[in-house]
């Protein structure tokens, strides 16, 4: 029998697993098992971890594994907290200069929210602060895109999604889905977002805390930008004044996301939208679909 790098050894550990997977039909799958097999045997060179922190590690794994449902992923959670889906966005996402940036997806976004007219409040249990977010959709030209699809989700103000409190919010509260006219201009009512842990009651949660880490995202509202011709847009804009601003637990924070959250403390204004508290918050926000 032919022994194309020689028996394992230390030295030789990258390499003779590699030679091991010579015949792989898939050419891509060769190329990441080779990287991934040399960066891991180097990082356990590296460590030179004890059988029992091995077991930890693999057990964290399997934790990670057994806990994942139709609706709970904690892998993903790892990946966000590793900064791994933010860098898998960078890469995928390499918009030309002017375009939007993209930011995570996250869990909790829901296919079927319903379609609503432009101004319509996206709040269906009047509980929080009153807010109006408006802005344009353009192109990189700058020129205003109509039949633009802007799917919009947000926390509450306490924090939660209406997924996360079943029974408690109303089904769709804080999600809707608006189309732009042939301005390119959007406008919806909403409540200011609260800051929020991500799922820290499962592995990743723990390693958070063992890392010296908190779980929070700061303030955020959603969004997912979709029309003809132009790449989808799944991106975030967030409240700067947030505590968590610098430190969001999945490293989803841009600069070019943050927005400007403008009390108007004008009771008529505040009337003439409907809002019966004599204030509210402001936000615009312009966006540019790139090709
Ligand atoms: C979110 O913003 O909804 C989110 C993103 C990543 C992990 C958890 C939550
Ligand atoms: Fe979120």
């Amino acid at each position: 029998m032919t022994q194309e790098s020689g028996y394992f050894s230390e030295e030789k550990s990258a390499e003779v697993v590699i030679a091991r997977n010579a015949a792989c039909p898939s050419p891509r799958l060769a190329q990441v098992m080779e990287v991934i097999t040399r960066k891991l045997h180097e990082a356990v060179k590296e460590i030179e971890p004890t059988e029992a922190e091995w077991m930890q590690a693999l057990q964290f794994l399997t934790a990670t594994g057994q806990i994942c449902n139709d609706w709970r992923q904690e892998w993903i959670l790892f990946s966000d907290v590793l900064g791994v889906s933010m860098l898998v966005d960078a890469i995928n996402h390499r918009k030309p200069d002017g375009g939007s940036e993209n930011t995570v997806l996250g869990p909790f976004h829901v296919a079927n929210a319903p379609q609503m007219p432009m101004g319509a409040n996206i709040c269906l249990d009047g509980k929080g602060e009153d807010m109006v977010v408006s802005g344009s959709v353009r192109d990189t030209e700058g020129r205003p895109i109509a039949g633009v699809r802007m799917d919009v989700w947000q926390a509450n103000d306490e924090g939660f999604y209406d997924v996360q409190q079943k029974g408690i919010q109303p089904d769709f509260n804080l999600r809707g889905v608006f189309i732009t006219g042939s301005d390119g201009r959007y406008w919806f009512k909403a409540v200011k977002p609260k800051f929020y842990p991500i799922p820290d009651d499962g592995p990743v949660g723990k390693l958070l805390g063992a890392l010296g880490r908190h779980p929070y995202r700061p303030a955020h509202l959603h969004f997912i930008l979709q029309a003809e011709g132009f790449q989808t847009l799944t991106t975030h804009i967030f409240d700067p004044d947030c505590r968590y601003i610098s430190s969001d637990a999945v490293f989803g924070v841009k600069e070019s996301l943050l927005a400007d959250f403008r009390k108007i403390e004008d009771p008529a204004q505040a009337e003439a939208m409907g809002f019966k508290s004599g204030w509210f918050w402001a936000v615009d926000y312009d966006f540019v679909l790139a090709h």
